[in-house]
């Protein structure tokens, strides 16, 4: 189970940017450098996008100025959430991938991998999923899949994928892929679990605005105890990069 990380800890992985804008530049050039360094690997590159708004900037820079940056026959492209909505609606975390960037380059479907989390069977579609992470992403030690790249976001109420505060999800020790019931929403998710989001090779936060400035501030001081605070990678490497209006609570960095 994932204890939070130290304050020091955080801090350390905190890499302070501009803007939104700054914000998914990072992210770009961190999967670029990240596949590329794989390029000598058989295995496929594996990476799961986060939900939300803000990977909306990232997902239009991967289809514009980074598109010949990238190498697109590497990818095998996962979700770390997914709403229970259809996959054509205006909320569906891959509907907005999909559209902002890959139906642009034009992403052969067989490597990208939807959750399907508007299923009746919630527990059968997170079982479909865990197969399916099992039969695509590379293990580590104790048979974990270990994601090249997870990326994540984190809500105003410290949540992250869709591990939200005081849901079931929080103490999954075993199955790598839950439904949650959100009853805070009045809905229900798709979500990774701690022990995947945990067993990956590197874990990136991508937070942007104010409204994120108060969570950032207790997980920079070891408070709260939320889950987006309780993400820390065994063996791999942990970033968190903000902008400055999601910093501003932060200590300043010397
Ligand atoms: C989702 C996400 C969720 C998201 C945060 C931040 O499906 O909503 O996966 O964890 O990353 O809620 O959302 P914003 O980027 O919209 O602030």
């Amino acid at each position: 189970m994932s204890a939070s990380p130290s304050p020091e800890s955080f801090l350390r992985s905190l890499h302070v940017v501009d803007d939104p804008q700054a914000v998914a530049r990072h992210a770009a050039e961190s999967l670029v450098s990240r596949v590329d360094a794989t390029r000598d690997r058989a295995a496929r590159f594996s990476v799961a996008l986060s939900g939300g708004s803000t990977p909306r900037l990232l997902f239009e820079l991967l289809a514009g100025e980074f598109r010949d940056r990238l190498d697109l026959d590497r990818l095998e492209i996962f979700f770390g959430d997914e709403r229970s909505v259809p996959p054509d609606h205006p909320d569906s975390n891959y509907r907005t991938a999909c559209d902002l960037w890959l139906d642009r380059v034009d992403f052969p479907r067989d490597r990208l991998h939807r959750m399907e989390a508007e299923s009746e069977d919630l527990d059968a579609a997170a079982r479909r999923y865990q197969e399916c992470i099992g039969e695509r992403v590379r293990r580590g030690p104790g048979g974990l899949p270990d994601f090249d790249l997870i990326w994540l976001g984190m809500g105003e109420d410290g949540h992250t994928a869709s591990l939200f505060p005081g849901t079931s999800a929080l103490v999954e020790e075993n199955r790598w892929v839950v439904g949650n019931e959100v009853p805070q929403l009045e809905t229900h998710r798709l979500t990774l679990t701690f022990p995947v989001l945990d067993a990956a090779s590197h874990v990136e936060f991508l937070v942007t605005g104010g409204g994120k400035a108060p969570i950032l501030e207790q997980l920079a001081r070891g408070e709260g105890g939320y889950p987006s605070g309780r993400v820390v990678p065994e063996r791999g490497t942990l970033a968190w990069v903000v902008d400055r209006a999601a910093a501003a609570r932060l200590p300043a960095n010397d």
